[in-house]
């Protein structure tokens, strides 16, 4: 079936046209315009602004997506669209689109959760993936360990019970001067940090952000502030003024000691989930999934516990339209489908929003 699936939960305005059934996972277009420069600007996502540049963006990036499918909107089987969680008033934008796309169309409108579609881009990757396996999300607003036993069905079996991870990098890459988000910056910074510590310099002690109890969860606010109060002793004893830059090799250890930091962390918890659930796949998805350093790691724990490792291209770990059609089809296989009632949830774990997805399964 051909789904066209609309993507708009934070500061990317995305839309694709996929094709999946039985056997095909096929990605005909995936259009995004991303609105990370004009967030630079307030060192974050500013969420009315956000709201305002989907508002502008969303007509022409689906017209750009339908062109670069090459179909008309008569071919079209489905609307898929993410409803939460996210910025209110961002899914909003794309949720209010989508239904009226759809009822223009006359066609199914498939409501998608955006921490299942970051899993689902791992789909494009293999195309043998199936549940059951497990899936490692770490994006800017989540880090979480799923069993997913079925393309629909996820368990949570660990999660951060603070910050995500990739708010960690983009905090402490914002207090080294970093243009936000900072999270790509670090990687490059960690490798020449990395190269440093291979050379002799010493690797910086922080908090692991594994919670040293017999959960499979993270706490990644000490590590964060850990690593943002060194930065500000470093700044008094070097007796550096307002503006004067760290120096680049002290940032350099800083987001290298950071990295291994998180790195290890994620990578013991996952371990733990290997052997408590006997799982012998791992997809690791979402924005941080794209950190060098952590697909390594990962890759070596996969080998070292004979699980099949599954990580989306890099253009796929970002929010894109193409996972969200590809978790849209397993949905709508066993009978989700919305009608012009869907509402968008800022919080996926709200009742509001469960109560919402059941009263569109049949
Ligand atoms: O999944 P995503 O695009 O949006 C959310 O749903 O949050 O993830 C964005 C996050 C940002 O925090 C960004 O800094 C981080 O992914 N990120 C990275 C890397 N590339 C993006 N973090 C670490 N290393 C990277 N290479
Ligand atoms: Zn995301």
């Amino acid at each position: 079936m051909l789904i066209l699936a609309i993507e708009s939960s934070c500061d990317e305005t995305a839309c694709a046209v996929v094709e999946m059934s039985e056997g095909v996972r096929r990605i005909l277009s995936n259009s995004v315009a991303t609105q990370i420069a004009t967030h630079a600007l307030y060192g974050g996502v500013v969420p009315e602004i956000a709201s305002r540049c989907h508002i502008e963006a969303i007509t022409p990036v689906v017209r750009e997506a339908v062109r670069d499918a090459g179909i008309e909107l008569s071919q079209l089987d489905a609307i898929a669209v993410t409803y939460s969680p996210g910025l209110i008033g961002s899914l909003l934008v794309g949720v209010s689109f989508a239904k009226s796309l759809a009822y223009d169309l006359g066609l199914p409108l498939i409501p998608v959760d955006h921490i299942k579609a970051h899993t689902a881009a791992a789909y494009f990757a293999d195309e043998t993936l199936g549940a059951p396996f497990l899936s490692l999300v770490v994006s800017g607003g989540h880090t979480s360990i799923y069993n997913v036993t079925e393309p629909h069905i996820f368990h949570e079996i660990g999660s951060t019970r603070d910050d995500a991870a990739g708010e960690a990098f983009d905090k402490v890459g914002r207090v080294m001067g970093l243009t936000y988000p900072g999270g790509a910056a670090m990687d490059r910074l960690a490798t020449e940090g990395f190269k440093l510590i291979e050379d002799g310099e010493a690797m910086i002690k922080f908090p692991s952000p594994a919670i040293p109890d017999d959960t499979l969860d993270y706490s990644f606010s000490g590590l964060k502030t850990a690593c943002i109060n060194y930065l500000h002793n470093y700044r008094q004893k070097a007796e550096l003024g307002d503006k004067d830059p760290v120096p680049e090799d002290e940032k350099r250890l800083v987001a290298a000691s950071f990295t291994y930091t998180v790195v290890n962390g994620i990578c013991s918890k996952l371990e733990t989930a290997f052997e408590r659930t006997g799982c012998q796949t791992l997809v690791v998805a979402g924005g941080v999934a794209a950190n060098s350093h952590l697909r390594r790691a990962i890759g070596e724990i996969c080998d070292k516990n004979g699980v099949k490792l599954c990580i989306p291209p890099m253009y796929l770990c970002g929010d894109n339209g193409a996972m969200v059609g590809a978790q849209a089809y397993y949905e709508y296989k066993t009978g989700v489908v919305a009608d012009c009632s869907l509402n968008a949830y800022a919080s996926g774990e709200g009742a509001m929003a469960a109560a919402a997805l059941s009263k569109f399964t049949k």
